[in-house]
């Protein structure tokens, strides 16, 4: 197959000369799909093993979705929903809560960076201070608060305003090193939060050593300190678990969803959120109905189908596959999956190479391939991505040859 074919690029051909933002998109032009499998504007057909970076946990066409968009599909209605509210709003509250057990207050936003804007400002207004604390190859999103706290590229940042922040490499060192940090720093007193995603995403799929997430939890803990994690790529199942601390045993102070839950959530108990009326609101935070629908549907889905433990086992099955492939790292945890390349070139022309045979996946951190199917994804398909990644390894290989820029580089 030829990616994109010739209807696909005439859109992308305007949509990079129309289009403000990012100029280098994955290259087709989405037109459908079923379960797994994605179609682009040609009719080309793939499996798909980005999931639109995570964003649709249940695939393509799943009768859950269908039928909200039918319900909806009349009269699509978006209010001012913090000032407005709907019984949709509350449905999503309430199933949010119930799979988030110690946390008794949401608030809903549009997006991820949005959820990661108001965690940061829930633990300012509570705790004080004057810093934020962050991780190396972090990303917590690209509205200017978040934007401070992320890390994983200078392309990001350069050029840009940003809030005082401190970093801490993402591994075992950490708590012992923030505890010299609030030392040095000038006490707890000035330390606003310390933020991390217990699996880093777009920094290159890093799980955070046991030792690190409890060791942190620990030290905030004894400081008094809100300790903040971003649960917007590994939340909402797809690590197994609703969400990547459970893994670690241990429970933020808030914590962010977004992407999979289809809108941005900032988690949180009742009394963390500031008291006073509109210290934090938004037109249409939690006013979008289909979104907030959808994401009750997803929840729902989720529950019924046990795709929780789908993910685990589908993870462990696809990780045992890759190692048996003798990829670079293969790891996992549930379905957040990934294997490196030997330089960031090699990675970008395998993700290249991989579209053309059929398959989507993403790159991550530098030298970084993400696989992160549906949570519905089975072993026979699982079995045709690892063929498909075989072939194209093998063909790499076979050339060893260079190759243009693919969109690898460019997600998150
Ligand atoms: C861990 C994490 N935090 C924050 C964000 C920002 O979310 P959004 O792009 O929806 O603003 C993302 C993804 O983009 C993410 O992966």
């Amino acid at each position: 197959m030829k990616v994109p074919g010739p209807k696909g690029r005439r859109i992308l051909e305007k949509f990079r000369k129309l289009n403000g933002g990012w100029a280098m998109p994955v290259p087709f032009v989405y037109a459908g799909g079923e379960g797994c499998y994605v179609r682009d504007i040609d009719g080309n057909r793939f499996l798909d093993f980005a999931s639109n970076i995570a964003v649709t946990p249940l695939g393509y066409g799943h009768p859950a979705l269908d039928e909200v968009l039918r319900h909806y599909g009349k009269s699509p209605v978006k209010l001012a929903g913090q000032d407005f509210v709907a019984r949709e709003h509350v449905e999503l509250l309430e199933e949010l809560l119930k799979i988030a057990p110690g946390f008794n207050a949401a608030f809903i936003t549009n997006s991820g960076a949005e959820a990661v804007e108001n965690a940061i400002k829930i633990a300012m207004r509570r705790h004080g201070g004057n810093y934020g604390v962050s991780f190396e190859n972090a990303f917590h999103g690209r509205t200017l608060g978040a934007l401070s706290l992320t890390n994983s590229k200078i392309v990001y940042k350069a050029g840009y305003w940003t809030f005082p922040s401190q970093r801490l490499p993402f591994d075992e060192s950490a708590p012992v090193l923030l505890e010299e940090m609030i030392r040095r720093e000038g006490g707890r007193e000035n330390m606003a939060f310390v933020i991390a995603e217990p699996v880093q995403g777009e920094g290159g799929y890093n799980i955070a050593p046991k030792l690190m997430m409890r060791g942190l939890r620990k030290v905030t803990q004894e400081h008094g300190i809100p300790l903040i994690c971003d649960e917007i790529q590994s939340g909402m199942g797809r690590t197994g678990k609703w969400w990547a601390f459970e893994h670690y045993k241990i429970k933020p102070d808030i914590f962010t969803a977004a992407k999979a839950l289809q809108v941005g959530a900032t988690i949180a108990k009742r009394g963390m959120f500031p008291k006073e009326p509109s210290a934090i609101s938004s037109t249409w935070g939690g006013g979008q109905l289909v979104d907030l629908a959808m994401a009750v549907a997803t929840i729902r889905a989720i529950k019924k189908e046990r795709l929780l433990s789908n993910c685990t086992r589908m993870g462990k099955y696809l990780v045992r596959r890759l190692g048996e492939l003798g990829v670079l790292n293969p790891r996992g945890l549930g379905l957040m999956c990934a294997f490196d390349m030997p330089g960031k070139r090699k990675r970008d022309q395998l993700v290249e190479r991989m579209l053309q045979n059929g398959l989507v996946t993403l790159g991550a951190g530098r030298e970084t391939v993400r696989l992160i199917p549906p949570y519905i994804i089975s072993e026979e398909e699982i079995d045709e991505a690892v063929s498909i990644i075989e072939k194209s390894l093998a063909e790499a290989k076979k050339e060893g040859r260079g190759g243009k820029l693919s969109h690898a580089e460019h997600a998150i």
